[in-house]
């Protein structure tokens, strides 16, 4: 009824990617991927479900069977609304993608700052040793995460850029020196030149770049030396904004390594082992892009 195949019925854990539309997701791929590396009982579905049913959804998720959903766009503040607990970062940003039940009640988490802190960890080792400004370019449901995140790791200021100045507001503030200061600010595209001067970290969160879209066009010759480059477009894994940066002589990070490993704290959650992300899941999911 939810679009779970329910023909066999399967042993374990039941979990599943909720979105509308939720096709192209690659997190029954990435789950199912691990499921069969460890050999662990349970399932990965997924489940299409219309925004105007979202509310309902998640106020009984105990009623869909499953013990567990990640969330895409557009349910994730749909899902953390219904949610009787959630961790710090999924209450901040007023989203959650990973969800379980625990005693009944509906617990809800945010990795995609996890994810993206993880990523750069794992392919750029050292990246925040002597965090400096950091430049954000967008301002939609990634950027919220990103900012986050960086300021989190002590990057300071977060300059977040954006085509809407008022977008960029909201989003500067939820970037927070660990000890509570903002440490966000709001710029249009025209700042961008002087942004780029300072810059230790670089990260686009906007569409642009994606399979589809208009390249996100900017000049990094002022770029200092050693400055990271980062996308979380992963389709093409090697965005044209990746590519100028590879051509100028940064080091870049592609946006792949962030949807894997937020995808970990919810299988280690519902079939109980913390997945690796690794060379081998990275060969599956590109397979597929
Ligand atoms: P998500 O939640 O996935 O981050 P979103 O909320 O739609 O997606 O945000 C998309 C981001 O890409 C926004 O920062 C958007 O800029 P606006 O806030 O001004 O809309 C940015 N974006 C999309 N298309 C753009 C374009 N052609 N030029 C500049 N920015 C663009």
């Amino acid at each position: 009824q939810h679009g779970i195949a329910a023909a066999t019925p399967v042993a374990g854990p039941r979990a599943a990617v909720i979105g509308w539309p939720v096709s192209h997701s690659r997190s029954p791929l990435i789950h199912g991927h691990w499921l069969q590396r460890y050999g662990l009982p349970g399932s990965y579905g997924r489940l299409a479900l219309e925004p105007e049913r979202a509310d309902a959804f998640f106020a009984d998720f105990a009623a869909s069977g499953l013990s567990g959903a990640n969330v895409t766009v557009p349910h994730k503040e749909a899902a953390a609304r219904a949610c009787a607990e959630l961790d710090p970062m999924a209450a901040t940003l007023g989203a959650a993608n990973t969800l379980w039940l625990e005693d009944g009640r509906l617990h809800g988490a945010n990795t995609d700052i996890v994810g993206f802190l993880a990523n750069l960890d794992q392919e750029a080792s050292g990246w925040d040793r002597n965090p400096g400004p950091a430049v954000v370019i967008g301002a939609g449901g990634a950027a919220r995460a990103v900012v986050h995140g960086l300021a989190s790791r002590g990057f300071a200021p977060v300059h977040v850029v954006n085509r809407t100045l008022e977008r960029a507001e909201a989003v500067a503030t939820l970037a927070r020196a660990p000890g509570g200061t903002i440490v966000g600010r709001a710029h249009g595209f025209a700042e961008l030149p002087g942004l780029l001067r300072t810059a230790g970290v670089i990260v686009n969160t906007t569409s642009l770049g994606m399979a589809g879209s208009p390249p996100l066009d900017i000049d990094l010759a002022p770029v200092p030396e050693g400055t990271l480059v980062t996308d979380i477009v992963y389709v093409p894994l090697e965005t044209p904004f990746l590519a100028a940066a590879r051509r100028r002589g940064l080091p870049t990070v592609d946006g792949l390594g962030m949807l894997l490993h937020q995808a970990v704290p919810g299988f280690e959650r519902w079939f109980g082992r913390r997945p690796a992300v690794d060379a081998d899941l990275r060969a599956v999911v590109l397979e597929t892009l």
